[in-house]
């Protein structure tokens, strides 16, 4: 499946969305959003002041996904907004006469309200282009994952500028693009490129798509493609195009495999495979060279395992320090601690923490080196 973002999802899908969106931003919305452990921790006792209090918000819905009674959401909705997304799906009851639960969450990426577009006449107009739908909580296996992550993988990107030109940069591609948040910023800063954002997932991509089609301008050459990391890449290129930059923010924790302290399988958004969860970003390294140009650049966000024996050694940056083709631009820590609930259980009992780096890598111009295909 590979759509663009005028197909991805129904017109009237996307018209739904519009609606809700704009909904939203008028009522001044604002859901950043937090980990799953967290958002767990919140969603208790915020149930609690709500069936105390009896007053629910639109962030309850949209946000905290909590499930809502039909009297209640009706007055946080116009009636023909809520019957709109009910008739799309977007709201559903697990039982009729039940409450209504949002499949989707609406997050934002900063604080919405605070961002305006400028018009003709230089009057200042809300703008929405700060939401991004992804899945609801709590996370399956297949959740369109958005989260913690996202943020500092959006605020890595912002390198680009420094090694780019846009009126160099032809052809970006997003791999493991999940709902679109790195392909719509990419897109935004390069408007001349074409982009390609590339997922595994089904509903992760139709996301996307719809996330990119309320996003960007309709001129905007953005598509979302199903592919395993850079698989469907030679079927979308067209000949003798090679991509100017890659980004990517994969999964990266270590796959389960029934060991003392694993929980139940790793969702899809997470599971980085062996090497404690390092193997999909070395793949990406590794195939993600036959695909860029020469000096081409591969802006990769991802999670390191250090072992508490040896605290001062990064295993990513001494294997990458190894990989002849590339240049290594910029290696930092974007988060020194992440997801620290893995630490101590399963493939992760000798941990001492998760770092979150990003690492900026220029393919060297060798002659010969490199060739597509
Ligand atoms: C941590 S999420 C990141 C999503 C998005 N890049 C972001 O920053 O919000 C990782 C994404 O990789 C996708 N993924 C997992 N395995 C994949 C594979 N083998 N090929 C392509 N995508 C994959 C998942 O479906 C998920 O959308």
């Amino acid at each position: 499946m590979c759509e663009n973002n005028s197909t991805t999802g129904s017109t009237a899908r996307i018209g739904v969305f519009r609606e809700l969106l704009a909904h939203l931003q008028a009522a001044g919305y604002t859901f950043v959003c937090p980990s799953p452990e967290t958002q767990m921790r919140v969603v208790v006792p915020r149930s609690l002041q709500i069936a105390q209090t009896g007053r629910n918000t639109l962030e309850d819905a949209f946000g905290w996904s909590l499930e809502i009674q039909q009297e209640k959401i009706t007055e946080l909705l116009p009636s023909h907004l809520f019957q709109r997304l009910c008739h799309a799906g977007v709201l559903y009851q697990k039982r009729s006469s039940g409450p209504y639960k949002s499949s989707v969450r609406v997050s934002d990426l900063h604080l919405s309200r605070h961002h305006y577009q400028q018009s003709g006449n230089g009057a200042s107009s809300p703008s929405y282009y700060n939401y991004y739908l992804h899945s609801a909580f709590p996370v399956t296996q297949d959740s369109a994952f958005f989260g913690p992550d996202t943020y500092l993988f959006l605020d890595f990107l912002a390198l680009s500028r420094h090694y780019l030109s846009p009126r160099a940069v032809r052809t970006i591609v997003d791999v493991c693009c999940g709902p679109g948040a790195g392909a719509i910023h990419m897109a935004r800063g390069f408007p001349r490129a074409a982009v390609i954002g590339l997922d595994l997932n089904d509903k992760a991509l139709e996301l996307a798509g719809i996330n990119a089609a309320l996003a960007l301008p309709e001129s905007s050459d953005v598509r979302f493609c199903r592919s395993h990391l850079f698989s469907s890449l030679p079927g979308l290129l067209p000949d003798g195009v090679e991509v100017d930059v890659i980004v990517a923010n994969p999964p990266y924790i270590a796959s389960k495999n029934g060991r003392r302290g694993d929980t139940g399988p790793t969702p899809m958004y997470a599971d980085g495979g062996a090497s404690l969860g390092l193997e999909m970003s070395m793949s990406i390294v590794r195939e993600g060279v036959r695909f860029l140009a020469p000096g081409g650049v591969l802006l990769l966000y991802t999670g390191v395992t250090i072992v508490a024996a040896s605290p001062g050694h990064d295993p990513f940056l001494t294997w990458i320090l190894a990989q002849g083709q590339y240049q290594l631009l910029d290696y930092r820590v974007c988060h020194p601690d992440m997801w620290p609930e893995e630490i101590g259980n399963g493939a992760y009992v000798d941990a001492a923490r998760i770092q979150v780096v990003g690492a900026a890598l220029r393919k060297r111009n060798i002659k010969g080196e490199g060739a597509r295909g």
